[in-house]
């Protein structure tokens, strides 16, 4: 791919279905049989949470082979202020078009519109392995947890307000978007052409990965 031939934009409503068609794709048997992944997307494009303004895909020619969903998340300080922070997640690039610098140019492209946008940080639940290079800490560092007071190993920051988190204890609150009944992603699944579902060794790494916590 030659870097020019990439187009960075806003998702329209029209990219809606072929989004979650390259959401499947992309999670596919990678962290369960099957995913719901892209059921996760279908619900955020229809939650008050959705952050539609920092919502983008990556075009190469037309086709959409790149796309990162933002929603409104909170931090609460153990003063109890609360302050609206950014979440992006699901974020995926078709498996054909991987490793060649797409889901970073994703990241880079809304980092500098949630910036814009005033938030003081961008939290992440995700495998560190794919967000530390684009400067993501724990929130154990930041003294980020989840309201019930864990650290688990995927809850990642990005301060964009250098120091924004420092001298005081903060809970992160996701949207409830997240909190599905999981018996609708067959339901919803059905929709898509029929794909195997199988077991993968990244399965079993995910099911680590989920239980950890820092220490
Ligand atoms: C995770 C994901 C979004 C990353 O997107 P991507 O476009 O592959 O990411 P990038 O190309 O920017 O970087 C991925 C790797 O390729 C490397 N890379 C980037 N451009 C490259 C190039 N031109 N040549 C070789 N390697 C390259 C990066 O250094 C990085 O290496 P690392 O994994 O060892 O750190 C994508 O792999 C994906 O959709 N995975 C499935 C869904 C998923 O897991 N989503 C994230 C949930 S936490």
């Amino acid at each position: 791919m030659h870097p020019s031939s990439l187009i960075l934009r806003q998702e329209t409503e029209a990219d809606c279905l072929p989004v979650e068609e390259l959401t499947r794709e992309a999670f596919w048997n990678l962290y369960r049989p099957g995913c719901d992944e892209h059921y996760t997307t279908h619900l955020i494009h229809a939650h008050p949470d959705f952050l539609p303004d920092l919502t983008c895909v990556a075009e190469v020619n037309g086709q959409i082979v790149g796309s990162i969903v933002y929603t409104r998340s909170w931090v609460v300080s153990d003063e109890g202020e609360r302050i609206d922070t950014a979440t992006f997640g699901p974020l995926c690039v078709h498996p054909d078009w991987q490793r060649q610098g797409v889901g970073a140019a994703l990241i880079g492209h809304t980092r500098a519109l949630v910036e814009k946008q005033g938030y003081p940080a961008i939290l992440i639940l995700g495998d560190p392995h794919n967000y530390c290079r684009h400067g993501f800490k724990t929130g154990r560092d930041l003294n980020v947890s989840t309201p019930d007071g864990r650290f688990p190993l995927g809850l990642l920051v990005l301060e964009l307000r250098p120091g924004f988190f420092a001298g005081r204890r903060w809970a992160f609150h996701a949207s409830p978007v997240f909190e599905f009944d999981p018996a609708g992603v067959e339901t919803y699944d059905a929709r898509f052409s029929p794909k195997e579902k199988r077991h993968q060794p990244s399965q079993d790494l995910f099911a680590m990965l989920i239980r950890a916590v820092v220490d």
